[in-house]
């Protein structure tokens, strides 16, 4: 079952005055230390960072939060798999929040997907409950 969707539109310019005008400040309080390494790296860098905050925007909505000020940006994070499909981690209160939101016998998977076109980035997040296998009334375990 779907647990939640959200998503966001990044204005990449905006985020590369961000990135000019407050430098480590912003990219140490929001991006976890992958999510810097990757962006970096990229001859887009403010591209990389604005699909990432999208997904960080996208995932409080999927969790049914929203951002608030003062929340720990750096509990929603984004890496790549080898393949450069994106993952989404989290951790903290974020974490708290996907478990409370979860039924139980269920594990839930967050999905997200990202893409841009100077100078909009975009993602969407779902997080769907699949029932854990072994917790179903044919293995007779229980939840
Ligand atoms: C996946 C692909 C269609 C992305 O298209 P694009 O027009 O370059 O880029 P978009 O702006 O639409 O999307 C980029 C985002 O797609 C996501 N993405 C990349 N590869 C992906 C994949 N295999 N599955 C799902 N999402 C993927 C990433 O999140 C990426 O952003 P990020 O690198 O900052 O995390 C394109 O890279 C492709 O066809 N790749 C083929 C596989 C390949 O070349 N792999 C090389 C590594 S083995």
């Amino acid at each position: 079952m779907i647990l939640g969707i959200g998503t966001d539109l990044a204005n990449i310019e905006r985020i590369q005055r961000t990135l000019d005008r407050f430098g480590d400040r912003f990219r140490n309080r929001v991006f976890t230390e992958v999510e810097q390494r990757k962006s970096e790296r990229r001859r887009d860098v403010a591209g990389t960072y604005a699909k990432r905050w999208a997904a960080k925007e996208a995932c409080s909505k999927a969790l049914g939060t929203g951002l608030r000020m003062g929340i720990a940006w750096k509990d929603m994070s984004v890496s790549n798999l080898r393949t450069g499909q994106p993952v989404m981690h989290v951790t903290g209160w974020a974490a708290d929040r996907l478990a409370k939101m979860t039924p139980p016998g269920h594990e839930a998977i967050i999905h997200v997907t990202l893409t841009d076109d100077h100078p909009w980035a975009q993602a969407m997040v779902l997080i769907e409950a699949r029932p854990i296998a072994d917790s179903g009334p044919e293995s007779g375990g229980g939840a």
